[in-house]
C-alpha cells in the first residue's frame, strides 16, 4: 500500500481525522510555546527605561480616559518614512511599563512616541486647550477643562501600588513616597533630588504654570517624557536577539 493509500483511511474517518488534527496542532503549539517558558526575558533590557514617576502615571491615565489613543498611537515602525518623521523606531522596552500598552494602527493625529521635548509646555496647553488656535487646520477636540479640574494626590499611593501589583518593579520606597512625588515633580521649588534619583530623568516644573496640579499639569509631564527616556544617541541594538 502507497503512503497516499493509507492516507485514504484518515480521509475517509472523521474521527480519526479530528484526532490527528488536533494531534498535529498540539506538536505545533508546544514548538512555539515551550521555549517561552525558557527564555529570561522576550524584551530586550534598554538603559533608561524606568516606571513612570507618580505625577506621569497620573497623565497617563488621564490621557487613557480622554480616548487619545483613539486618534494616536505610540509606535514608530521601522519603516523610513515614520523614522524620518518622528524618529528612532519604538522598542519594545519603551512599553514595557504601560499597562495597557498604547500602540496603535489608528492615525487621525500623528504618533506620540516621541513628542517629548518636541514643543514648549506653554504650546501644549495652548494645543490642549484650543487645537485651531496653534494648527487652523486641526480637527483635535479642545481639552481646556483639564486647567480647572485639580487632582486630590490622595489616591496617588494606590496608583503606584496597582501598577506594582501588575508587575511593574516600583519599590517600597517609591510606593511610600508616591504622593510626596507627585507633589514634589510639579513645584521647581520643591526639594526634588530624592525624585530625580527614583525616577531618573524626570522633568520638575509647574508645567501649567499655575497654583495647584491641575490635570493639565499631569498630561503635560507625561507627554514630555513620552519617548525621551532612552538615550539613542548612545543606543545600539542587540542583534543577536
Ligand atoms: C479626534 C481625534 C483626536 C483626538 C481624540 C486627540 N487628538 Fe491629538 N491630534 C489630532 C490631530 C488631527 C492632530 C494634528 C493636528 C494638530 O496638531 O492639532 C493632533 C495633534 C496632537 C499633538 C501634536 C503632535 C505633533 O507631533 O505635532 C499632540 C501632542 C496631541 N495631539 C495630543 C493629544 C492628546 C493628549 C489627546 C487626548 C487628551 C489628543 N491629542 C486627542 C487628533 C486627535
Amino acid at each position: 500500500m502507497g503512503i497516499l493509500d493509507r492516507h485514504k483511511v484518515i480521509e475517509k474517518n472523521a474521527s480519526l481525522l479530528l484526532v490527528g488534527s488536533l494531534l498535529v496542532v498540539a506538536v505545533g503549539g508546544i514548538v512555539e510555546i515551550v521555549p517561552l517558558f525558557y527564555l529570561e526575558n522576550t524584551i530586550e533590557e534598554v538603559e533608561g527605561m524606568r516606571p513612570y514617576s507618580p505625577l506621569e502615571l497620573a497623565g497617563r491615565d488621564i490621557y487613557v480616559r480622554e480616548g487619545c489613543y483613539v486618534c494616536h498611537s505610540q509606535m514608530i515602525r521601522p519603516i523610513r518614512d515614520e523614522v524620518e518623521r518622528y524618529g528612532h523606531y519604538s522598542l519594545a522596552a519603551e512599553s514595557m511599563y504601560d499597562h495597557p500598552f498604547q500602540w496603535g494602527s489608528k492615525w487621525t493625529g500623528p504618533d506620540l512616541a516621541r513628542v517629548g521635548g518636541r514643543y514648549s509646555d506653554a504650546w501644549h496647553i495652548d494645543h490642549l486647550s484650543d487645537p485651531q488656535s496653534v494648527v487652523p487646520e486641526s480637527i483635535m477636540p479642545p481639552y481646556s477643562f483639564l486647567m480647572n479640574r485639580f487632582i486630590e494626590p490622595d489616591h496617588i499611593e494606590d496608583l503606584v501600588r496597582t501598577h506594582a501589583f501588575v508587575g511593574i518593579p516600583y519599590t517600597d520606597d517609591m510606593i511610600e513616597n508616591a504622593q510626596a512625588d507627585f507633589i514634589a515633580q510639579a513645584d521647581q521649588y520643591s526639594d526634588w533630588d530624592a525624585l530625580v534619583e527614583r525616577y531618573p530623568g524626570a522633568q520638575v516644573r509647574n508645567f501649567d504654570s499655575s497654583d495647584g496640579i491641575s490635570e493639565m499639569d499631569a498630561l503635560v509631564a507625561y507627554l514630555q517624557m513620552l519617548g525621551t527616556l532612552v538615550d539613542f544617541s548612545t543606543f545600539t541594538p542587540d542583534a543577536s536577539r
